[in-house]
């Protein structure tokens, strides 16, 4: 039985410094904590919404605001952590002067689900940045990116730079491994996607769902990309969250540094792709903490052909 930590324990030294070994064991931790505090929120009380609102205009769940703070003690107890980066926090946090890594996170993924007690889960990137000015680099700079997926099991999905692993949480409160090399397989015909929003979509989506759909193409939505991912983990298929285009400049609906690069990262590592139009996500250069962008990822032939509709269309414009 491999376990995280003895996971952890045989890629020190050349593949992990001592320091994201201890990153990542206490961001494990949270990540379990989180999970206990989930299956019994309901009993507990922690369901609803708060009064307050963050800093995406979204108002907070108390499990958003509990999980925040799990996460931000798991940094606190990380000596190698200089600042906390999260979707519920307006700006970077300071952790330890002397540190060098950055933890990005969406301390829960899907928030809308909970009450309906629908898999949610944590999305986490590691980065080294010494200062503030650090942080904003393009997703090709993560260290190691995973997330959690608290379902009917809890699930952390890894990588280290060695493929994707995933690992299941056991009884006794243990990561287990329980898939040593995830791939995504290059084809298959299943797509996901908010179809609510179709009005909104770019051409090249409103084309490339039609052509699926008119190819017998399956459909799967969970609203909670940590559980559609680990779908396409699974079985393959493609996520789309594109623009608005109505609001191109908007960017879409997930963020940058905390939703797309660490599962831009991830997709990659398993085989397959991630991008927000012509280009991969990891490609892309941050220009604030919370910047929003397209993500469509998932098996890579699928990925490609959407990425070539995008290009033939930027090649077109120009020609005009
Ligand atoms: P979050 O709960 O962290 O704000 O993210 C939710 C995201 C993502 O998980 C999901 O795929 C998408 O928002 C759902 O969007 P819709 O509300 O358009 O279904
Ligand atoms: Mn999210
Ligand atoms: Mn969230």
């Amino acid at each position: 039985m491999t376990t995280f930590e003895t996971y952890l324990e045989s890629h020190k030294g050349a593949m992990l410094s001592d320091d994201l070994v201890t990153v990542l064991r206490n961001v494990a931790e949270a990540t379990r904590q989180i999970s206990d505090r989930l299956r019994t929120s309901s009993l507990d009380g922690l369901t609803g919404a708060t009064e307050v609102t963050n800093v995406q205009g979204e108002t907070q769940k108390p499990l958003d605001i509990l999980s925040n703070d799990i996460l931000l003690e798991a940094c606190r107890r990380s000596p190698s952590v200089s600042f906390a980066v999260s979707e519920e926090l307006d700006s970077e946090v300071a952790i330890h002067a002397d540190g060098k890594h950055a933890v990005i996170f969406d301390p829960l993924d899907g928030s809308s689900n909970l009450d309906v007690n629908v898999t949610v889960g944590t999305i986490f990137s590691v980065i080294e940045a010494k200062t503030s000015a650090d942080i904003l680099k393009s997703g090709r700079g993560q260290l190691v990116a995973g997330y959690a997926a608290y379902g009917p099991q809890t699930m952390l999905v890894l990588t280290v730079g060695a493929g994707v692993q995933i690992f299941t949480l056991n009884g006794d409160g243990i990561y287990v491994l329980t898939n040593a090399d995830a791939k995504i397989v290059p084809d298959a015909k299943e797509f996901a996607i908010n179809a609510a929003r179709r009005a909104s979509w770019e051409d090249v989506v409103a084309a490339y769902i039609d052509d699926a759909i008119d190819t017998g193409h399956n459909m799967r939505w969970v609203g909670s990309m940590v559980a559609d991912a680990l779908r396409i983990f699974n079985r393959g298929g493609v996520f789309l969250y594109p623009a608005d285009r109505h609001k191109p400049a908007s960017g879409g609906r997930l963020r940058l540094l905390y939703e797309g690069n660490p599962i831009g990262l991830l997709a990659e590592a398993a085989g397959g792709a991630a991008i927000i139009g012509d280009t991969a996500i990891l490609d892309v250069q941050p220009t604030s903490l919370h910047q929003r962008v397209p993500v469509i990822f998932g098996s890579k032939a699928e990925v490609d052909k959407i990425a070539a509709a995008y290009a033939a269309r930027v090649h077109e414009a120009a020609a005009e």
